[in-house]
């Protein structure tokens, strides 16, 4: 696969929460010059929207508020909590919800901003919804004990008062949802490269996908 100059290269990543998908991203954006959206806080976000406005919240009153999604705070801590989390993988349900999303992430993934190489997305259906003819896709996983651990110490951080137990049941609830549901469930498709990441360390991960593209991109 030879790139020529103007090419874009477009990397999908597909994973279950706390898999190690979003630091991988970063890491490999950085390194090829990639635009990096993290879709799971677009979800987020609209997730708490609707928390925050209780009985206010529709389709058309979601719309009204995020005009341009450019313009929303994905950095946002209170994004973070495992109840924004657990609202996500119930309001990502919706399919007026996802196509507001759609157009959104498919103008980022085909038209990053001019500086970028290209693109990298990270979420649920981004190989074969969103990036279908991406010219890498990776599914990123790890066992549900391994991935309730990482989330564990990331929510300590801001809930003292959480236990394992707890990180480990709502992720279990949110795995079933998003590998169940019958609008663009998690899954990973054939032509995706499946990357464990229970026993590896963040720069073994990161070594593993930068050899993949190398070796692609300079056939
Ligand atoms: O990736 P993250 O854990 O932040 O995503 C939160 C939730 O948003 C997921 O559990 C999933 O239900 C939903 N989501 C989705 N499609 C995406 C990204 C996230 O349905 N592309």
């Amino acid at each position: 696969m030879k790139y020529k100059k103007n090419d874009i290269i477009k990397i999908a990543i597909d994973s279950p929460a706390a898999a190690g998908a979003g630091t991988l991203a970063k890491s490999i954006s950085k390194h090829y010059n990639l635009f990096y959206l993290d879709t799971g806080k677009i979800y987020r976000f609209i997730a708490h929207l609707k928390l925050k406005s209780k009985n206010n919240f529709s389709v058309s009153f979601l719309k009204k508020k995020i005009r341009d999604l450019r313009m929303i705070d994905l950095k946002n801590k209170k994004l973070l909590s495992d109840e924004v989390g657990i609202e996500a993988s119930i309001i990502s349900k919706n399919k007026k919800i996802r196509n507001l999303v759609h157009a959104f992430q498919v103008n980022y993934a085909y038209n990053p901003p001019k500086k970028y190489n290209g693109s990298c997305l990270d979420g649920r259906d981004i190989t074969y919804k969103i990036i279908p003819d991406a010219e890498f896709k990776f599914f990123i996983t790890a066992n549900i004990k391994t991935r309730a651990n990482r989330r564990f110490k990331e929510l300590k951080k801001i809930k003292k008062n959480i236990t394992f137990n707890e990180v480990l049941k709502s992720m279990k609830k949110r795995d079933k949802s998003d590998y169940s549901r019958k609008l663009s469930p998690l899954k990973k498709t054939k032509d995706s490269v499946l990357i464990n990441t229970t026993n590896l360390s963040k720069r073994a991960c990161f070594l593993k996908i930068k050899k993949i593209i190398d070796k692609r991109l300079n056939n």
